[in-house]
């Protein structure tokens, strides 16, 4: 559930008119609510009441530091894959003691800053990253708490590039591996093992991948618990998946929640998770104004201000979002069948093909559904174009709370070498 919908004829957020905050933002623009993203966390919190769970926000998934700060008040812990995204989460007001810090390639300096701050847990992901831990830790008379990530070889994500778990990923460590990495982990100084973790993918619209991984995850549990270790967590990941169509059905947080109780009842371990998506997608929309109208002998392209530097999902994995006109289309209005495209000099600049939809004209904003996850953070200024803006909405207020860099700004960052600089 979210709270976008058509109030006298316009497409709000809140209470707020989108064509309103067009016309003061300027389009390409994200939208946030707040409302929606607090009424994610606490249906999470509500479906795992009664267990032993920490909440960390998966920051990749939308890392404004408004919108962290959001989730911070609602008791949300974050999931960082970078010292970047652990100093957003530390400044937006998540305690140190609620982060874990997952990502196949962390670096010395990211692993002294995550342990000065006294983070909750390393997810480790290979010998090598295990081995220079224990360096780092031991070198700054820490010991880092650290669960293993496994890869448990099952299939899941709502498409090949966002399916993490299956052997062949470069993720996790290999099934057959991570027994002997444990033994390897307990006889490291700086290293102390309090758990095993999981992340098979993402937009899972299917609990049964799931639970067979938390499965052999448990087993996994059990088995390093009769060898010595103390296994006091199991981190699950994020990947519960969200409607981006009607038709969309994924599994409820509640039946998730129910699952993972049953899988580990018993076992008497904290729960971490990973939610991503599933607090933030639907908690955001992009919102765009349609340029012009291209007739080619076999389609008509919608052409828009925004592009695939904006809102990359779809050329990236052929993602969907719902189209829908701000202002709000009669029963009876005409329909087209658009080619929705951007701006950039990119075939996949291409939002949706053959997509039977509301007809639009040049100047009219269109919003795309479902942007709040994976959108502002993957944008990049390609095409020289500056940086997409968001804003978060509360209730009648809103805050751009990223705004458009100017293009000086933007040059600023680059400089001509003294070599071709012209002399007089
Ligand atoms: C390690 C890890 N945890 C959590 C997530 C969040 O996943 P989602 O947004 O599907 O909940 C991801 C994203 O792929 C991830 O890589």
């Amino acid at each position: 559930m979210h709270h976008f919908a058509y109030r006298s004829g316009r497409l709000h957020c809140e209470d707020v008119d989108l064509s309103r905050l067009a016309g003061e933002v300027g389009t390409p623009c994200y939208v946030y609510s707040t409302a929606t993203l607090q009424r994610h966390a606490r249906v999470i919190a509500a479906a795992f009441e009664g267990q032993d769970c920490l909440i960390a926000f998966s920051v990749k998934a939308n890392s404004n530091l408004a919108v962290l700060a959001t989730l911070a008040a609602e008791g949300c812990g974050a999931d960082v894959v970078s010292g970047g995204e652990l100093e957003r989460a530390l400044r937006a007001g998540i305690p140190a003691e609620r982060i874990v810090f997952s990502g196949v390639g962390k670096t010395a300096r990211e692993m002294a800053l995550a342990l000065d701050h006294g983070i909750h847990q390393f997810n480790v992901e290979s010998a090598g990253e295990l081995r220079l831990l224990a360096q780092v830790a031991s070198g700054l008379g820490k010991d880092a708490p650290i669960a293993i990530r496994v890869n448990p070889d099952v299939a899941a994500g709502g498409h090949p590039n966002i399916s993490t778990g299956k052997k062949g990923d470069k993720f996790g460590v290999p099934w057959a591996e991570a027994e002997p990495l444990y033994a390897e982990a307990a006889s490291l100084p700086g290293i102390r093992v309090v758990g095993v973790d999981v992340h098979i993918g993402s937009q899972i619209g299917d609990l049964v991948p799931m639970r067979a991984a938390f499965e052999k995850v448990v087993g996994l549990a059990q088995r390093l618990r009769a060898a010595g270790h103390e296994i006091s967590r199991i981190d699950v990941g994020g990947g519960l998946g969200i409607p981006y169509k009607d038709s969309d059905e994924p599994p409820p947080p509640s039946a998730y929640a129910a699952m993972i109780a049953e899988v580990s009842a018993g076992l008497g371990v904290q729960v971490i998770l990973e939610p991503g998506r599933v607090i933030a997608g639907n908690a955001g929309i992009m919102l765009s104004t349609a340029l012009y109208e291209k007739e080619a002998p076999d389609r008509t392209f919608l052409i828009i201000d925004a592009g695939m530097n904006d809102l990359m999902r779809p050329a990236l994995y052929g993602a969907h979002h719902e189209i829908q006109p701000v202002a709000e289309p009669a029963a009876n209005a005409p329909r087209k069948t658009y080619d929705v495209v951007g701006p950039i000099c990119e075939s996949t600049d291409k939002f949706a093909a053959g997509r039977d939809m509301a007809a639009v004209s040049p100047g009219d904003l269109i919003a795309f559904m479902s942007a709040g996850a994976y959108g502002a953070v993957l944008s990049s200024a390609y095409n020289t174009r500056p940086l997409v803006p968001e804003v978060l909405v509360n209730g009648d207020k809103f805050d751009i709370v990223r705004r458009r860099p100017g293009l000086e700004e933007m040059l600023q960052l680059e400089q001509v070498p003294d070599w071709l600089s012209p002399t007089d």
